[in-house]
């Protein structure tokens, strides 16, 4: 892939510093959108009621659009946007910090298509973003959702119990208003609800426009994303997105399903009606030896994400740039491809190439899907990324790949010396 630099700089030129920021009603106005973040960690207030509907059945669902961004908090923003943008192939959309005015925190927005993420890191160590680089290491801090109706879903949210963590805040700049708004779910993770139909630019106010090293690889959208929760709290989770979001239990995997000699792991996708969001949530199962789930918890130490799931329209083409730049899969044993075609039939994709970069197929009564996981892409064995691609309608999570995944993270973590 021939490797050429761009700028967006003519739809960024004019951008000098983020406008108005206006309060919503009932909200209380900021001065500055990055402060009130800093604030994140103030409790919601105690009293928040649950909503007297608790059958969740009855819910009626919080109407979101799909996955918005993902923001990460780093250590060192600048190195984690070379990664990113190098080697996982995202466009470097916009930059805030020092030079932008802001005096606490570096962040910068990438996108490649439909898969938009920031990256932020702290200035200082007394910042809560550095707090929680200290105690996950990179991680996710917010998951995000496009809305409609920030302040419907977030007032629809809290009045179901969910603990706020940021009351709904306007931005407007010369790209148009730009509403965002976050309550909290497992760990120190955050849901941020966006709404961005007024709004022109890339990712929110505030950003400068940078110079890219623009060469994607192939990602379409974000398909899912993971979280892993402590033993025996899976259905607390099932039940959280159930009672404030409305999301119903799209497709489970117990531990009688993915199981080695030494550990184990269950897991439940829950998903909104239109399917436009997938979150599986897994949580340990007992075995001989410690889950790979457990593992995560321990290193991460909290609940949080474990991989985010992007899609491509070419397997091949993406995972094999991706190797040539150096990023890392789980391997596959041969013996998995010798029996492929016996377990999924005939597939459009040359089996040798599929075991040659390590990629995992799984049939479905609609089609089939492929799939693949790169190591964790930090130094404590949290988070990853997968690679999927849907084929035929395949809407599922692959049970039969789950096995092999779930093998092969565990020779990693043997490897890790955590097994
Ligand atoms: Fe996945």
């Amino acid at each position: 892939m021939e490797k050429s630099v761009r700028t967006r700089m003519e739809s960024w030129l004019s951008i000098k510093s983020v406008g108005d920021l206006t309060a919503m009603p009932d909200t209380k106005t900021k001065s500055n959108a990055r402060n009130s973040v800093s604030k994140e960690r103030q409790k919601a207030p105690s009293a928040v009621p649950v909503d007297a509907a608790t059958d969740a059945k009855q819910l009626q669902e919080i109407p979101i659009l799909g996955f918005d961004y993902i923001e990460f908090y780093v250590g060192n923003a600048k190195q984690a946007r070379y990664y990113y943008e190098r080697g996982l192939g995202f466009e470097v959309v916009g930059y805030r910090g020092l030079e932008t005015g802001d005096r606490s925190l570096t962040s910068y927005a990438l996108q490649q298509n439909n898969v938009k993420i920031v990256l932020t890191s702290s200035l200082s160590p007394n910042h809560e973003v550095a707090e929680h680089v200290k105690r996950h290491g990179d991680g996710v801090r917010s998951i995000g959702f496009t809305v409609a109706n920030v302040v419907e879903c977030y007032e629809r949210a809290c009045a179901r119990g969910a603990q706020s963590v940021q009351p709904p805040i306007s931005e407007t700049d010369k790209f148009g208003t730009f509403v965002s708004a976050s309550v909290k779910t497992y760990g120190e993770t955050v849901h941020t609800f966006i709404d961005r139909k007024n709004y022109g630019a890339m990712i929110r106010p505030g950003y400068q426009p940078v110079n890219s090293w623009a060469g994607g690889v192939g990602f379409g959208n974000i398909d899912h994303v993971v979280g892993n929760v402590e033993k025996d709290k899976m259905m607390d989770w099932v039940s959280f997105y159930e009672r404030i979001f409305g999301f119903h239990v799209f497709q489970g995997f117990n531990a009688s399903d993915i199981n080695t000699q030494y550990s184990a792991l269950t897991s439940r996708v829950m998903a909104n009606k239109a399917g436009t969001i997938k979150m599986p949530i897994n949580e340990p199962a007992s075995g001989e030896r410690k889950s790979q789930i457990q593992e995560y918890l321990d290193f991460y130490e909290a609940p949080g994400v474990q991989h985010i799931a992007v899609t491509t329209n070419n397997i091949i083409a993406t995972v094999t740039e991706l190797r040539k730049r150096g990023i890392e899969f789980l391997s596959v044993p041969q013996a998995y491809y010798d029996t492929l075609t016996e377990r999924v039939g005939t597939i459009d994709e040359d089996v040798d190439a599929l075991a040659k970069l390590g990629i995992l197929v799984d049939r479905e009564s609609s089609g089939y899907l492929l799939q693949i996981f790169t190591k964790p892409v930090e130094d404590r064995p949290t988070l990853f990324f997968e690679i999927i691609q849907r084929k035929s309608g395949a809407s599922g999570f692959g049970r039969g790949n789950f096995m092999s995944l779930f093998e092969s993270l565990e020779r990693e973590q043997d490897l890790r010396g955590n097994l």
